[in-house]
């Protein structure tokens, strides 16, 4: 069976460099590689709206913005199909078939819907009164959107972060249960994780667990050189390491971990000849005697090799916006044909071809003779 890979993000800001590494870097790989038969990215507008409702402009003016991230780090429109969520209305369709074989209770015990409506404030039974902001519907039920999503494409392989293992997984039991009710139509998909381990959440500028907009402290693909070397220059290290020659740590270090994420060991004869790899400068760290700035340096250096091209490639793509829909629109009129097809043998096997089935008419009229 061949490989169909796809995969999305929610159009609710600009994409940064936790994006980058955790995922789009491996898509540009994945594409190249041409190991597979068909590759999807999209913009998950349907999504960002479920928790967007009152913002919708917010969802719209990012629309470009994504689009124009994906170009830019190098998807390549003649080998992926990029398209818009909510171009393919054949996913309300397929949605709300799979809500029946969802119950209330798997979706509550889904962690990531769980994490997610604490880190919103929604709360089961809230309905704006008592202050309890109150738990939208659509948000509640996005996992079985989003299975939707990756069925229409018969998708073997999505590539996304660890948070989204428990989206997955809900999507496979859907897969299993639709198969087992009414035909084998649709394929479980497998989660492709990033293979570096550092890849998998990248810490904020600050630290913090996650870049997130919302904490300030993300590195954004679209930043300029300027503002990208400001923010590494504040970037949280050791607040131990108080002198050079003091001894430093590595471990919660976010230089160090950012290193990790981003250096290859070319990097070092191109910006940093003194060592041969990034094991002999943490080494130098533990020990003391390498201060923070000079990391910090060669971080800039590394950084600006890898988005130097992605900036190029912004600049002329944002000369041309009209062609940036265009791909996108195209790309919504390829996606929506193969959806169409799957909804078409999902309802064939669910029996919901009544005017196509001369047999059932035939039946029923033979029943009221
Ligand atoms: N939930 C994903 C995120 O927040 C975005 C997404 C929506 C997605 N549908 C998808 C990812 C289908 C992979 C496959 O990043």
């Amino acid at each position: 069976m061949g490989r169909i890979i796809l995969t999305g993000d929610r159009p609710t800001g600009k994409l940064h460099l936790g994006h980058y590494v955790g995922s789009l870097r491996n898509r540009v790989v994945l594409q190249n590689e041409g190991n597979y038969d068909r590759m999807f990215v999209f913009i998950a507008d349907v999504q960002a709206l479920t928790d967007n409702a009152d913002n919708p402009e917010k969802v719209r003016q990012n629309i470009a913005e994504v689009a124009l991230d994906y170009l830019s780090c190098g998807l390549d429109p003649s080998k992926v199909t990029i398209f818009i969520q909510s171009m393919i209305p054949e996913l309300h369709e397929m949605t709300q078939f799979f809500s029946n074989l969802v119950t209330v209770a798997r979706l509550q015990r889904n962690p990531t819907v769980k994490t997610e409506m604490a880190m919103r404030g929604y709360h089961e039974g809230g309905d704006g009164e008592d202050n309890k902001r109150g738990l939208p519907v659509g948000f509640f039920t996005y996992p079985i959107s989003q299975a939707a999503d990756i069925c229409a494409f018969k998708s073997t392989t999505v590539p996304v972060g660890d948070d989204q293992e428990p989206m997955i997984e809900q999507c496979r039991e859907i897969v299993r249960s639709f198969n087992s009710t009414y035909g084998p139509v649709l394929v479980e998909p497998e989660i492709l994780l990033p293979s570096n381990l550092f890849c998998r959440r990248l810490p904020g500028t600050d630290g913090k667990a996650k870049m997130s907009k919302s904490l300030g402290n993300c590195i954004y693909l679209s930043d300029d050189p300027k503002e990208m070397e400001a923010k590494v220059k504040s970037m949280f290290t050791d607040p131990g390491h108080l002198r050079v020659e003091d001894p430093g740590k590595i471990e919660g270090n976010t230089v160090f971990i950012y290193l990790d994420a981003f250096c290859e060991d070319s990097d070092f004869a191109k910006y940093w000849p003194e060592y041969n790899n990034l094991q002999e400068v943490k080494e130098h760290y533990m020990r003391g005697g390498l201060g923070d700035m000079k990391c910090k340096k060669f971080l800039i250096n590394v950084l600006n090799d890898r988005l130097d091209p992605v900036r190029a490639r912004r600049h002329e793509y944002e000369q041309d916006i009209p062609e940036v829909f265009n791909i996108l629109r195209k790309g919504s009129d390829a996606a929506r044909e193969v959806a169409a097809r799957t909804l078409h043998e999902m309802k064939d096997a669910m029996k919901i071809n009544y005017f196509e089935d001369a047999a059932l008419i035939a039946q029923q009229a033979a029943k009221y003779k």
